[in-house]
């Protein structure tokens, strides 16, 4: 993440259609272990021929569906994103696997999962951009689509509980200091604390909280 200070706030679908093509390195660059990381983002994927129905939210360029692919070969994997331009290359990436993919063009804010429609719900380095409320509605909206005995997995930065404080301040400052339009989706980093997300899953309706990695800010986690 960047510092606040030195960030021009862009609209989230701009701000990733502009940096699509270099994404991938960057995140090589940026994600401590990248490989290990993303390998484990599927670690608690059971290994299955079945096709396992798999939704994934800000898939982007489908960095983690690699991995995915390694644990469940027949999986059917629906990629949401609002960024035309990330979808574009992880259709490239994939193309010997797009009977397998299904891809929505949309906000996963807005968008309807359905009701125990998927065995797994995942989301990598995509939900630290929204406040509380905001992710408490999508954790339900999740809950609801996890079939039983289904789980959903997160990767994304964990930060202490002072940062988490110090962050959301100044999420609040942006909009007031650059004239922001409230209702519009912008990129700002909101990063949470473990006990914070630990609480908004326990809000949402899930029982079981189990982390997977932590290094540095970098985390899994899946709840069920
Ligand atoms: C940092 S990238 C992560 C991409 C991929 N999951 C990965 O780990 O490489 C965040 C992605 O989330 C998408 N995104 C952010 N907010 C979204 C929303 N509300 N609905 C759909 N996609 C969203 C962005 O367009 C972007 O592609």
């Amino acid at each position: 993440m960047s510092s606040q200070e030195t960030v021009k706030y862009e609209e989230m679908s701009s701000f990733f259609n502009e940096r699509a093509v270099g994404y991938e390195a960057h995140m090589r660059d940026t994600v401590n272990s990248f490989e290990t990381y993303y390998n484990l983002i599927s670690c608690s994927i059971e290994e299955t021929d079945k096709e396992v129905e798999i939704l994934d939210l800000g898939c982007g360029t489908g960095l983690e569906i690699e991995g995915i692919f390694k644990k469940a070969p027949n999986a059917r994997i629906t990629c949401i994103d609002m960024s035309e331009q990330m979808l574009e290359i992880l259709l490239e990436k994939y193309k010997s696997k797009k009977n397998q993919i299904n891809i929505i063009k949309d906000s996963y804010l807005t968008h309807s999962f359905g009701v125990k429609s998927y065995d797994y719900v995942i989301s990598v380095m995509t939900m630290h951009h929204f406040i509380y409320d905001e992710k408490k509605k999508l954790y339900e909206k999740i809950r609801s689509a996890v079939k039983d005995g289904g789980r959903y997995i997160e990767g994304d930065y964990v930060v202490s509980q002072e940062n988490e404080e110090k962050w959301l301040k100044e999420y609040y400052k942006a909009y007031e200091k650059f004239g922001l339009e409230a209702g519009k989706l912008y990129h700002i980093d909101i990063p949470f604390s473990i006990e914070t997300q630990k609480k908004l899953f326990n809000e949402a309706g899930f029982a079981k909280f189990e982390l997977v990695f932590k290094e540095g800010e970098h985390t899994i986690y899946f709840v069920e």
